[in-house]
């Protein structure tokens, strides 16, 4: 009798989401398109990822990026092969990298070029060398209809995470899983590398409510607001029936755990970092996106990330995401 695997439809991406896409007539494929772009470049990278010692992706290359930080091999490469695979596709305009001081403009917004895509091509770049997990990190925007071709790029990019059409990530662990959504659910797909293909195996997750688990580095811990102090302080005491502490240091893997397991995640401002670490355009508002679409909360302390304005390109934001009642908990230390 074969088991459930042999008998289950397999269903890639492009077809979720062109499946999905049926219930709204105004849908145009173009997410399905862009998507397989991603599916495309990821599968790439974890191809790398996965040779990383042999295939001399490791290390730094010398130079530090418009973030300050030293760039590793595999940034470059990442970045390299999404700017490659979707560049090439008609409806995408502008491309955001955090490894590039400005916008690419592949199309012209006001024309062919539709949307944009915002990416942090390799996300825990600390970890590449011990072998520890990291990821890809992607939002989707429209370009704005309301600028004239003399504006430029950056004004179409600067526009709150609510505006988001689509955002997702791909954690290149033990294995490699992608979730993205486009406002109708988080859906999660693991790459079969037995034919290179992105198969669904959970469509709608939910994020637990609850959560007696925090992400955090407490090195920072005398830097942190009084509330965030406040609230590790009482997660030490028997009061609180007890919590874990899980600290990965690659956003994506410690979002993802979150996501799946409960608990909640945070970067809050610190000396080093008054404004948070964390990237708003390609970090923080896909992040937050899919949180909510799982029935997670994500907040900067003060309000929603996705009604955040950006300032500018690679503006940063402090970041406390993840179960809607934990969230709530730290708010209360907060006020
Ligand atoms: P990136 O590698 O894209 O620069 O991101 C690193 C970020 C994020 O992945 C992680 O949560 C955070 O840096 C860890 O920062 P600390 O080492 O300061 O904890
Ligand atoms: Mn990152
Ligand atoms: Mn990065």
């Amino acid at each position: 009798m074969p088991n459930e695997s042999m008998t289950k439809p397999i269903v890639t991406i492009v077809q979720h989401i062109r499946e999905k896409q049926r219930a709204f007539p105004t849908a145009t494929g173009d997410l399905s398109w862009i998507l397989s772009g991603i599916a495309l470049a990821t599968r790439i990278i974890q191809s790398y990822v996965r040779r990383a010692g042999i295939a001399d992706v490791l290390g730094e290359v010398g130079t530090t990026n418009v973030q300050g930080e030293l760039v590793q091999k595999l940034d470059i490469v990442a970045n390299e092969t999404i700017l490659r695979c979707l560049g090439y596709r008609d409806i995408v305009g502008i491309m955001v990298s955090e490894e590039d001081d400005e916008p690419t403009i592949v199309k012209s917004p006001t024309g062919q070029g539709k949307y944009i895509v915002l990416f942090d091509p390799l996300d825990g770049s600390s970890n590449i060398d011990v072998n520890v997990s990291i990821g890809t990190i992607f939002s989707v925007l429209r370009c704005r209809d309301d600028l004239p071709e003399s504006e430029g790029a950056t004004p179409h990019c600067l526009q709150p995470g609510v505006k988001q059409v689509a955002a997702g990530y791909v954690v290149y662990g033990s294995s490699t899983v992608l979730a993205y959504t486009t406002g109708n659910g988080v859906h999660m797909f693991t790459l079969d590398p037995s034919f290179g293909a992105f198969v669904l195996h959970t469509e709608n997750i939910r994020m637990p409510d609850q959560g007696k688990m925090y992400s955090v580095n407490e090195a920072y811990l005398d830097s942190f607001p009084s509330g965030v102090q406040d609230y590790l302080a009482w997660a030490k005491t028997p009061e609180s029936g007890g919590y874990g502490l899980r600290y990965i240091g690659s956003l994506v893997s410690d979002f993802h755990r979150t996501l799946l397991k409960g608990g909640v995640f945070m970067y809050p401002p610190t000396a080093k970092n008054p404004d948070g670490k964390l990237r708003l355009l390609y970090e923080a508002n896909p992040l937050s996106f899919i949180a909510e679409q799982a029935g997670g909360a994500a907040t900067d302390f003060k309000q929603r990330v996705l009604e955040r304005q950006p300032d500018s390109l690679h503006a940063r934001t402090p970041l406390l995401m993840g179960s809607k009642s934990e969230v709530e908990r730290v708010m209360g230390f907060m006020n």
